[in-house]
Parts: structure tokens; sequence; C-alpha cells
């Protein structure tokens, strides 16, 4: 049992809690029980009511959610620096690219994959994410994807298998479809919590992304899509139309997607990745017109070796505040509780009594800081599970 007292402003993402829809409480205190659950939240006067151990005083800090990053591709080989360079100098992203990371990726043993995974999952802690999904994608053979999604369930619960990324080399796409739907789905389905499928230029259409999608749902998989990434096109829609739990993406978006989005607000979140749009110089989705339009947004990292190779959600609630119309408080709730709901999860991304006692102390007086210092790392310590697992107090 622990408890933290002496927080300035802590951010708990429920309303009944605090102020405003991020629930927050001046002067307050939080207190976690053995099993890594918040037992008690409150203001730091009723402290003692509910504590008789010895508090740790976080000096006037902020205390937020961990962040929860629902979408990344931890699972890979090697970098892509000089098609990073290449782009810089004017070459345009292509989805072709992930064949030269499958090619590392098949070549990588195991534990190599393993470590890849465990040196971005600490990465990623250690700037506050307490919760990542993790995707396979780069291995596109039966062999490679299963072993894949067994290296990302070393890091999380929360595995994606994303078998139609792209088309392997020298495969026929209807073969390489039904491999997917068949063989590889059997082979994958049990270290997988969800299925995802690229539905884009240079990746899958929308008639391969249902088939896929579906036969992982017949599976007992989760949904998820990637959609409109690279062009306007019938990925974002199809996703409400199957009832994903998210469209991750979202950079190019019709009105009718926008109002597609909106109506399906209480199963489908759009999740928006800026750091995506960052590193290929694309246009940022508007997030203030969808969330006008009553859309859910959801904020991630998209880490991977192509098209964002970083693990940074301080960056991309930066960048969501700075590009993309977003409050303070809306970018803060969209990358905690948002992921949360992105993964259908109630546990995390908020600060509740029975939530799981994930959070980050910031050493800044609240969270608008984190768009406030664009890449300054202000992370003091991050609680996982209730256990200091960076910095300390
Ligand atoms: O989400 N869009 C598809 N997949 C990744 C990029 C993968 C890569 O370029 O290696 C993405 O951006
Ligand atoms: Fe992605």
């Amino acid at each position: 049992m622990f408890a933290l007292t002496g927080i300035g402003h802590l951010v708990t993402n429920d309303e009944t809690i605090g102020q405003g829809k991020l629930g927050v409480l001046n002067d307050a205190a939080i207190v976690a029980d053995d099993a890594g659950n918040i037992s008690w939240v409150g203001k730091q006067a009723d402290l003692a009511n509910h504590f008789d151990g010895k508090p740790t005083d976080v000096g006037g800090r902020a205390v937020i959610p961990g962040f929860v990053d629902s979408h990344t591709h931890l699972v890979f080989a090697g970098d892509r620096a000089l098609e990073f360079e290449s782009r810089m100098q004017g070459k345009p992203y292509a989805a072709g690219g992930i064949k030269t990371t499958m090619a590392a990726t098949r070549a990588a043993s195991d534990d190599a994959l393993a470590a890849n995974v465990a040196r971005l999952a600490s990465e990623a802690l250690a700037s506050g994410t307490t919760t990542l999904e993790v995707k396979s994608g780069y291995g596109l053979s039966v062999h490679d994807e299963a072993r894949s999604l067994i290296a990302a369930k070393t890091a999380t619960t929360e595995t994606t298998f994303l078998g139609a990324h792209v088309v392997p080399p020298d495969t026929n796409a209807d073969d390489y479809v039904a491999l997917v739907q068949g063989e590889m789905l059997q082979a994958c389905k049990g270290h997988a919590k969800w299925i995802d499928v690229f539905c884009d230029r240079g990746a899958f259409d929308v008639d391969q992304a249902r088939a896929i999608l579906q036969s992982g749902a017949a599976a007992g998989l989760g949904t998820r899509i990637h959609a409109n990434q690279l062009q306007q096109g019938g990925g974002v829609q199809l996703g409400v139309e199957l009832g994903v739990a998210s469209c991750d993406h979202c950079t190019h978006l019709s009105q009718l997607d926008i109002e597609a989005l909106a109506g399906a607000s209480a199963t489908t979140v759009a999740t928006l990745l800026p750091t995506a749009e960052l590193c290929t110089r694309s246009p940022f989705p508007d997030a203030r017109k969808l969330i006008n339009a009553g859309v859910i947004v959801a904020l991630a990292s998209d880490c991977n070796p192509g098209s964002s190779y970083t693990s940074s959600m301080p960056l991309v609630v930066s960048l969501a505040v700075i590009n993309m119309g977003m409050t303070c408080d809306e970018a803060l709730w969209s990358a905690t509780a948002g992921g949360a709901q992105a993964l259908r999860r109630s546990d995390i991304g908020n600060l509740r009594v029975g939530s799981r006692a994930d959070l980050v102390v910031l050493d800044a007086q609240s969270h608008i800081h984190l768009a406030y210092r664009p890449g300054v790392q202000q992370v003091r310590a991050v609680i996982r599970g209730g256990k200091t697992a960076v910095g300390s107090l």
C-alpha cells in the first residue's frame, strides 16, 4: 500500500471527482492497495482517514494518469534512417517501405525481436506510457507473424495481429488475403487480442479488409483498422460498418467520414497519430472539426521504424494542441482515457477507485506544460500497478 500527497494538480479523468472533463483536484492525495489498484482519491486534508502509513509528498507537482498508447508497431528489426533522410529531401512516404523492415524482421532471432520490443517499451515507459498496444505486421508469413506476436506478448496483453500490413513481395494478393484469413489467423489468434488491416493505397482495398476483419472477428478477435492515412477512401466507413474499436490515422477524411465516425461514437474511436504526420510531412488531421462533430478522439504514437519512429506521448500531446486544434485538456484526455476507450478498457486511463494505479508525476505544475514545453523531459516518476517503475520520489 502506498499514498502520494502534496499533489498540486491531480488529473483523474473522472468528472465526479474533480473539475471539468479531466476531473481535476487541487491539493490532492491518492492511495493504492497492495494489488496495485487505486483504493482512495481525494483532498489531501482527508487523507488521514484513509491511510495510516507514511505518504510520499510530491511537493506540489502535477500527477496525471499514465499514457495509454493504443497504436504501436514495436516488433521489428533494423531501422530506416536512410529512407527518412531521403524523405526529408523530398521523396514521398509510401507503404512499400514496410517490405524493407519485413526482410530485417524475418532475419532476426526471436530474442532480438523481444529485445527490440523491450527497448522501445522501456523508452515509452520513461516518457509516461503505462499501457501499450503492440502490433505484428513485419513478419508477413505464418511463422514470422506468430513469432512477432509472441515477442509482442512479452510487453503487453494488448497485442494485435496485423498480417494484413502489405502483401509481401512475390506473392499474389488474393492468395495472401486467403492465407491471412486462414492458416495465418489460426497460428496467430491465440497470441492476439485484436486484428488490424492497413486499408489504403499500396496495401489492402476495402473488400479485402472487410473479409480479413470479419474472419478475425469470427475467430474471437476485436477489430481495428488503419484507415485514410495516405488518401481518402473507404477505410473509415468500413470500420464504422464493422463496429471496430478504433479507426486509426484518419489523415484524409471526407465530410461523410466525419459524420460516420460521429454517428458511431458509442462504439468506435478515431485514433489520431500526429507524429506520423510530422515524420512524413503530411497534413495534420483537424481534430477540432472531429471533436466539434461529436467524434471520440484518441491520440497514440504509431511508433514504428518507417513513418513515426518515436514513442513519446508528451510529443504527441504537444502536436495535437499546437497543430491539430485540440485544447490542452482534450489532448491529455485523448492520450489517456481516449486510448483506454480505443482498447475498450475502463480500468486504465483514469485515476478513480478500482482502476490500476498507473500514474505519472510531472516536473510541472499542471498538464498544460506537456504542450507548452514541447520536447522537454518533464516526467519525474512513473508508477505502474502501484510500483515506482521510473524515477524516484
Ligand atoms: O501506421 N500505415 C501503416 N503502417 C505504419 C507504417 C509502417 C512502416 O512504414 O513501416 C503506420 O504508419
Ligand atoms: Fe500504424
